[in-house]
């Protein structure tokens, strides 16, 4: 019995920034489901060898990866009670990315939420559960989640929010809902071109950013920061208030930044290149008006978002000027996507 998923990445417009509890967010987010990086993962259910308490395969673009094994090891480990049958099967788990390993993205939102979808399926076939795809998907996202937070928003397409708001109806902290379908048609196909400044690892890992935020000195303004323009966020969403748009997404990645650059440590992720995009994207919008924005996560490569019907202009524009910022001229041109699906 084989399991196959593939699923997208997704980049945050209102950022998770601290946490709390079990993976728990201090603070709403709303992201854009990617399209074309996504992660596909197989899993297969075979007789154990060993006493392990979970015993896993696990192999990574064809070949073993024991760091990533223990990762997952350790995940799995704390999903057993409501999944017994972890314990009792070795996993085989086969993991592709659709982007390379060196391009700079973040890939444990698509690996977990790929992750957890071939759990809940295999999980749906083991004991026959009848859930309905609405409570299929709920479920995946919460696991989802307790693998990697940002995980939890990539089981669903278009804008997803995960995190309490009054903003938006049924939002839930422990798991990721679709945003409020009431989007401008402007926003349908919007597209994130990534700019690859740089190849690396992340100099710091998601678990100690977060960690960051526990004494961080601005922490409490900062959670009020994120519901105010969440819900701004969702105003320019439903009146393709660009101006709105852009303003509200900027200012969230670069007080994402401003985070991490006042923290104990401090830490500057961004490069000399991520601000040189930044200044052209701005002098772009101001002198032609075609709405482009950029959003950056703890990273410095550089998300640029614009609307379908400004891709001709914005492309020529990266092609003619922003290249030469870039990793061997590297650019991922992606856009909204559809959200993960069942491979058979
Ligand atoms: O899912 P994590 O723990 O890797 O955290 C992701 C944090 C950011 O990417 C910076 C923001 C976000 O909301 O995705």
């Amino acid at each position: 019995m084989q399991i196959n998923w593939k699923s997208p990445s997704n980049i945050a417009l209102i950022k998770y920034w601290g946490k709390h509890g079990v993976q728990l967010p201090n603070n709403p987010s709303l992201s854009l489901t990617l399209r074309e990086a996504n992660t596909t993962t197989s899993l297969d259910l075979k007789k154990k060898r060993s006493k392990k308490n979970i015993e896993i395969d696990f192999l990574f673009e064809g070949e073993r990866n024991d760091k990533f094994a223990a990762k997952l090891e350790t995940f799995l480990a704390s999903v057993t009670q409501e999944l017994p049958w972890l314990t009792k099967n070795r996993l085989v788990l086969r993991s592709e990315n659709s982007f390379p390993h060196s391009a700079g993205i973040a890939s444990s939102a698509s690996s977990m939420s790929a992750l957890a979808l071939c759990l809940m399926s295999t999980n749906r076939m083991l004991t026959k559960t009848p859930e309905d795809d609405a409570t299929f998907l709920r479920m995946a996202s919460r696991l989802a989640r307790l693998g990697s937070g940002s995980a939890a928003r990539s089981v669903y397409p278009g804008f997803t929010v995960w995190g309490k708001t009054t903003s938006v109806k049924n939002s839930s902290d422990d798991h990721a809902i679709i945003a409020p379908a009431n989007y401008h048609a402007d926003f349908n196909e919007l597209q994130d071109s990534i700019l690859i400044v740089h190849a690396g690892e992340k100099s710091v890992s998601s678990r100690a950013g977060h960690a960051l935020m526990n004494d961080h000195p601005m922490a409490a303004q900062r959670y009020k920061n994120a519901h105010a323009r969440l819900k701004q966020l969702l105003d320019a969403l439903k009146h393709a208030d660009w101006q709105l748009f852009c303003k509200v997404v900027e200012t969230e990645a670069l007080e994402l930044h401003a985070l991490m650059m006042t923290s104990d440590p401090s830490f500057i992720l961004m490069h000399p290149n991520t601000l040189a995009i930044i200044e052209r994207i701005r002098f772009f919008r101001a002198t032609t008006n075609i709405p482009v924005c950029f959003t950056l996560d703890a990273g410095p490569n550089v998300h640029i978002l614009y609307p379908y019907f400004a891709k001709k202009e914005v492309r020529n524009f990266i092609q003619s000027e922003l290249l030469q910022f870039c990793v061997k001229k590297k650019v991922i041109y992606d856009q909204m996507g559809d959200g993960p699906s069942m491979l058979l």
